[in-house]
């Protein structure tokens, strides 16, 4: 049993995760802005789980958080597993980006991933154990047009994880990455709409479009993505970097 801090977990990715390794026995604390979302997914969860509000982008808001984290885990093994899952995608061609577009980006899709593993590492190397998952995407891996800002923090979030799993080897602390391309989440849906509103194209051909653009002709399910986190954080070696496209079903997301 191991005890796991989950950002973004209030909604899709995150919320599939703190269900996917509970159901797995494993301790849960459930952090993200929305408390009530929290409190549902907590309460809907058979094993225990602590539901924490924390805002990612605000340092202090962070380690009131894991004040409260910490106590919570002292007398349960502390905190072994990390999943920076927090994020959000903001679309503007780069015509028309601007400073507080490029900040907003960074802030929640780099700067809060780097914020929680600077906090959270040291104790796991003192430890001598641990393992980081970091939620990236496939715009962590090449550009997509409309989403400059979003893409750069993404390649940074990679970045940061490659060179920080490279300063983990032989000190048994494990950091992984995933790259999910279109998932079918809160996140994709609220795009949908606003390519909608763009576009005059129904919600629904749009949908279809971004399936069709993922490899494997689908959308991906945030089950799946959650059976990529666990396995990492089980069993993933340090450096890990997997790249889910659809074009393979994994785990039970199917
Ligand atoms: N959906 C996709 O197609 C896709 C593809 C590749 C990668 N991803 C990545 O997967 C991750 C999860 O996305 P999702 O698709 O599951 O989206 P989602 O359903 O919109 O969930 C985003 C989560 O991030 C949290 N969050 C946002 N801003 C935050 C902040 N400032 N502080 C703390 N938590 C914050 C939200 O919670 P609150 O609002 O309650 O704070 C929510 O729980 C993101 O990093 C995203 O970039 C998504």
């Amino acid at each position: 049993m191991t005890l796991t801090l989950i950002t973004g977990a209030s909604s899709g990715i995150g919320a599939a995760t703190a269900r996917a390794l509970s159901a797995a026995g494993h301790i849960v604390i459930a952090a993200a802005r929305r408390l009530e979302s929290l409190e549902g997914l907590c309460d809907s969860l058979e094993g225990e789980a602590l539901p924490l509000v924390m805002d990612v982008t605000d340092p202090g808001s962070i380690s009131s958080a894991l004040e409260e984290a910490q106590a919570f885990a002292e007398a349960r093994g502390g905190i072994e597993w990390l999943v920076n899952n927090a994020g959000a995608a903001e679309s503007a061609p780069v015509t028309k980006a601007d400073e507080a577009l490029a900040a907003r980006m960074m802030e929640v899709n780099f700067h809060g991933a780097r914020r929680l593993m600077e906090a959270l590492l040291p104790g796991m190397v003192r430890g001598g154990s641990g393992a980081v998952v970091n939620v990236a995407s496939s715009a962590g891996l090449a550009g997509y047009a409309y989403v400059s800002a979003y893409c750069a923090a993404k390649h940074a979030l990679v970045g940061y994880s490659r060179a920080v799993s490279a300063e983990m080897e032989s000190k048994g602390v494990r950091v992984g990455l995933v790259c999910p391309h279109y998932v079918d989440t809160p996140m994709t849906a609220a795009s949908l709409e606003k390519m909608a509103q763009k576009t005059q194209k129904s919600p629904e051909e749009l949908r279809a479009f971004l399936a069709s653009e993922n490899p494997g002709g689908r959308l991906i399910t945030p089950e799946e993505v959650a059976d990529v986190i666990h396995s990492l954080l089980s069993e993933g070696a340090n450096g890990s970097l997997v790249e889910l496209d659809g074009s393979e079903p994994v785990g039970n997301g199917e």
